[in-house]
């Protein structure tokens, strides 16, 4: 069953299990720019239950610019968090990738954090953010490549460039954003220079046996003198010449209406932009990810065996059930909790800065972000022994008097504490008391 979807899948010294990949989404876990434990947990889950890749979320790659709700990798000081992470994720068997950003104007949730824009922006009626100088550009290029050199140093298994969603190396690529006069800015070369710098650098920071994955929209949505089909392949032709491995076809930006498109709801069909990933990957010959909305098995299945793509992203599908993998790989498909497409836990949960706590969680799944509070404490032989002669003695006792009938037993027992007594009621229940 679904023997394409779970086929292995390999580029430079990056070996996958399957073609599932866990997306960059942020999550607001983070304590002030570092990883926490209730990151790493919230990975070891999707790891274990089967996820072939999990690109951590949106990481910054420059300090003064780096918001303090989300993960950071800008200094030396962050190493030793994304080591534990890594390490954690490798021991569920499972492989992992960060994700480098700059966030240009959404760095802006935080107050504190620096803005930094591709060219002058008016962010209100008496204020226009000017856009960076050529020296700033030298030293976010140089950040991206000292990034990239740590996230090596973490043992991240591959690192995934943001040039998508509006953050600052989109900004500079589109025509619908960047507006600048000097050689940054005016023909499609030219608006790529910024991208491909970043690009350069951070290839040469991770060396050749390490993959480089790029996350690009397919086009520019509402966005006038946006980028078109046709503008995004070349550059993507560009961006594999200067070191890009693997293209992550994603849509959307978030200053326009196409915003929903990045994390397209309900009301989108589901693999909406998969012809679109198909395109490119066709045009460019690179290895391809297709986004949005492949929350089935039997989509993800088809859309490999059908060879559009060579990997698919299932984001929310592993938010709404950690073990979609490996329910999926062993014919479990009836067990699968499935994503609906609501965006109320997971996008709301990211970015509603007024919601406490902070941090991500699922309409489907409420122990997303929780994932080793609430789970089930491991019982060993001999408790579990202890627990049938104990339950077992119990129900004789009780039936010989004509007092009470097993159901009311699991009644009464699911009003002691909850987090201390289900598990109990589960493992008794699965063995048949
Ligand atoms: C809570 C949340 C946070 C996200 N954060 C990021 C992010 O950090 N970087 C990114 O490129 N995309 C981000 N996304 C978009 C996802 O990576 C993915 O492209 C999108 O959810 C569509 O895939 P899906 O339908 O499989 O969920 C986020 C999505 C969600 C739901
Ligand atoms: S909250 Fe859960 S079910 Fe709703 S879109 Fe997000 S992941 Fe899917």
């Amino acid at each position: 069953m679904f023997d394409n979807l779970f086929s292995p899948f390999k580029v430079r010294g990056l070996e996958l299990k399957s073609r599932i990949v866990m997306p960059a989404m942020g999550t607001r876990f983070c304590e002030d720019r570092y990883v926490s434990q209730r990151l790493i947990d919230y990975h070891v889950a999707r790891a274990r239950g089967g996820s072939a890749l999990n690109i951590v979320e949106v990481t910054s790659v420059h300090t003064p610019s780096a918001p303090s709700m989300f993960l950071s990798i800008s200094d030396d000081a962050y190493i030793p968090g994304h080591k534990r992470l890594v390490k954690a994720i490798h021991e569920a068997r499972g492989r992992a990738g960060v994700q480098l950003w700059q966030g240009s104007i959404a760095v802006g949730m935080d107050p504190s954090a620096q803005m930094l824009v591709a060219s002058d922006m008016p962010l209100g009626p008496d204020y226009t953010c000017p856009g960076i100088t050529a020296e700033m550009i030298e030293e976010i290029v140089a950040c991206y490549g000292e990034a990239a050199r740590r996230a090596r140093e973490a043992g991240y298994d591959c690192v995934e460039f943001h040039c998508a969603h509006n953050y600052l190396p989109h900004s500079f690529l589109s025509g619908g954003i960047n507006h600048r006069t000097d050689e940054y800015g005016g023909s499609l070369e030219n608006r790529a220079k910024f991208p491909l710098a970043c690009i350069r650098a951070i290839r040469e920071a991770i060396g050749e046996d390490m993959a480089l994955f790029m996350r690009i929209g397919a086009h520019d949505d509402c966005l006038e003198g946006g980028l078109t089909m046709e503008d995004t392949i070349q550059f993507c032709r560009w961006a594999g010449e200067a070191g890009v491995d693997v293209l992550d076809i994603s849509r959307g930006n978030i200053i326009t209406a196409a915003n929903a498109l990045e994390v397209p709801p309900i009301d989108l069909p589901r693999g909406f932009n998969v012809d679109n990933a198909a395109r490119i990957r066709r045009e460019t010959g690179l290895p391809t990810i297709a986004v949005g909305r492949i929350n089935t098995a039997e989509l993800a299945e088809s859309i490999i065996a059908e060879d559009k793509v060579d990997l698919v992203v299932m984001g929310r599908a592993q938010l709404a059930d950690p073990e979609f993998c490996n329910k999926a790989r062993e014919g479990r498909v009836e067990q699968i909790v499935h994503c609906v497409g609501c965006d109320q836990g997971c996008l709301d949960g990211f970015a509603d800065m007024e919601q406490f706590p902070a941090g991500i969680t699922c309409l489907r799944n409420p122990l997303v972000g929780r994932e080793t509070q609430w789970a089930p404490e491991p019982l060993s032989t001999k408790s579990l022994k202890m627990l049938w002669a104990f339950f077992s003695s119990l129900r004789i006792i009780l039936r010989s008097f004509g007092l009470i009938s097993v159901p009311c037993i699991y009644t009464s027992a699911l009003c002691l504490p909850l987090e201390h007594f289900t598990p109990v009621i589960v493992r008794l229940l699965s063995i048949g008391l």
